[in-house]
């Protein structure tokens, strides 16, 4: 820092690591917010004494910067109007669904697209005001992706990154994005673009070669300065992880196995548990392995008392009408296969529409036996690499979905197709029975991979790539 109101290092990113929540009786308080983003970039924050520049979660807020966990947190407000148009509608209901490989329709409107570009202004403008001269900016996910431009535009001394935590689509999907090169421009303005996957680096150098026609020679994207000469710009993958040792810490703590325990005694001691922790959110497959689910109740393959799926469903993005949508779907689903398969003492599902602290997390992670990730696409999922992290005993197996940017390294979990049903129970079957000793040597490799690969490393490599990357640029 080189001075009390000014940083070497700031992440900007929609929102805070807080979140302000007002309570019925009309108390505020401040509540962790939703999602891996937060999980990953926390301690990296705690780590380098920065500012963080996001958005506060309520509407119309003018607060002033304040301290929390070691990190300067610079609030963006947002009026009712924008978190619609920016928020819920370009963000979350244009650039989500397109992301995501379409799995629900994406809606073009050219008033929420007006809003975007308004909003990462402003987020550009917040945080060329706090950047010390010479600072690194570390902008984050699909709601900013202009911002890196911006931010050039105004202060060339910064050196700039951007990371996009979820996918980046194959160009045939993002093509149909009416700003589609606006995006790119956006994008284009960071020294360093990381991606989760290797796979969604190159999505997004094709689009450059297709929008463009830009030289690009993995990993480097050479871009035109308008001057004669060329930026150079990086875009490669850094999968993102989490504070293993945290998570370690936790589980390993005797309350926390106590609760563990607890909850397998208030859950009637069934032989198995099965577990799901996911937003509610369409891309997560939550109805896909429902269906397994039911269809294995059905079929006598589980029979209730003996296995309870438990499902931890976080609300997310409610006024948004395809979530609205998924979770009546799901509930109605819940409350069917309660109705038809569940007894007096034992539920089939125990389904909990609310967000838990991490010591709860960490304790339904240790009474998991099988922990079942079925997104039909996701950017990462961190929940496969905490489960991962918390199981000290080397037990418990991990379902994981082959969409999920994590089976790209969780290659020891059982990797699934969750739009085939079959293959899903298939392999739900094999979780359950599955001998410990190879539950033991699969969860070994899995924590070996999972240590390696935290969130320092990842935030690490980012960062080194991004001092070089502005070190070698022939636009300084
Ligand atoms: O990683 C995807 C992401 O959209 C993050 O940007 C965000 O913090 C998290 O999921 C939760 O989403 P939201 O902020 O819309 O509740």
């Amino acid at each position: 820092m080189t001075d009390s109101t000014h940083y070497d290092f700031v992440v900007v990113s929609n929102r805070l690591p807080v979140d302000r929540v007002v309570d019925p009786d009309g108390t505020a308080r401040w509540q962790r917010s939703p999602g891996g983003l937060v999980t990953a970039l926390e301690p990296v924050m705690r780590a380098s004494q920065g500012a963080w520049v996001g958005w506060a979660g309520q509407p119309d807020l003018e607060l002033e910067p304040f301290v929390s966990d070691d990190a300067m947190l610079v609030p963006v407000p947002l009026s009712p109007l924008e978190i619609e148009y920016y928020y819920e509608g370009f963000s979350n209901d244009t650039l989500w669904p397109l992301y995501h490989d379409v799995i629900a329709p994406p809606s073009f409107h050219r008033e929420w697209w007006e809003a975007y570009v308004e909003v990462n202004q402003r987020f550009a403008d917040a945080s060329a005001r706090v950047a010390a001269p010479g600072a690194t900016v570390w902008v984050q996910d699909y709601q900013l992706q202009l911002v890196p431009r911006m931010l050039r535009e105004q202060r060339p001394d910064l050196t700039i990154g951007f990371f996009n935590h979820i996918p980046f689509p194959p160009y045939g999907i993002y093509a149909q994005l009416p700003w589609r090169k606006q995006v790119i421009e956006g994008l284009l303005g960071a020294d360093v673009i990381g991606f989760q996957r290797v796979a969604d680096a190159g999505n997004f150098s094709r689009a450059v070669r297709r929008l463009f026609g830009y030289a690009t020679r993995t990993p480097e994207i050479r871009v035109p300065d308008g001057l004669g000469g060329h930026r150079s710009v990086i875009a490669k993958a850094f999968p993102i992880s989490i504070d293993v040792e945290s998570f370690e810490e936790i589980a390993r703590r005797p309350e926390v196995q106590d609760r563990a325990r607890q909850i397998r005694a208030d859950l009637g001691n069934p032989s198995t548990i099965m577990l799901g922790v996911d937003r509610l959110d369409y891309t997560k497959g939550i109805r896909h392995r429902l269906k397994a689910f039911g269809e294995m109740l059905r079929d006598g393959t589980l029979s209730v008392g003996d296995a309870v799926l438990v499902q931890v469903a976080s609300p997310s993005r409610e006024r948004v009408a395809a979530y609205m949508q998924l979770r009546d779907e799901i509930e109605l689903t819940v409350g069917r296969l309660n109705g038809t398969y569940a007894t007096i003492s034992h539920s089939a599902v125990a389904y909990l529409h609310h967000g838990y602290p991490r010591d709860e997390m960490v304790a339904l992670y240790l009474a998991a036996d099988v922990m079942l990730v079925t997104a039909l696409r996701d950017g990462m999922n961190l929940v496969a690499k905490e489960y991962v992290a918390c199981r000290l005993d080397e037990d418990g197996v991990l379902v994981l979905s082959e969409f999920a940017g994590a089976a790209d390294e969780l290659k020891n979990a059982l990797l699934v197709n969750p739009h085939d049903i079959d293959g899903l129970k298939e392999a739900m079957v094999a979780a359950v029975r599955m001998p410990q000793r190879e539950r033991t040597t699969r969860m070994r490799a899995l924590r070996r991979r999972v240590r390696d690969n935290d969130v320092a490393r990842w935030s690490n490599t980012f960062l080194d790539t991004l001092r070089h990357a502005n070190h070698h640029s022939d636009a300084r």
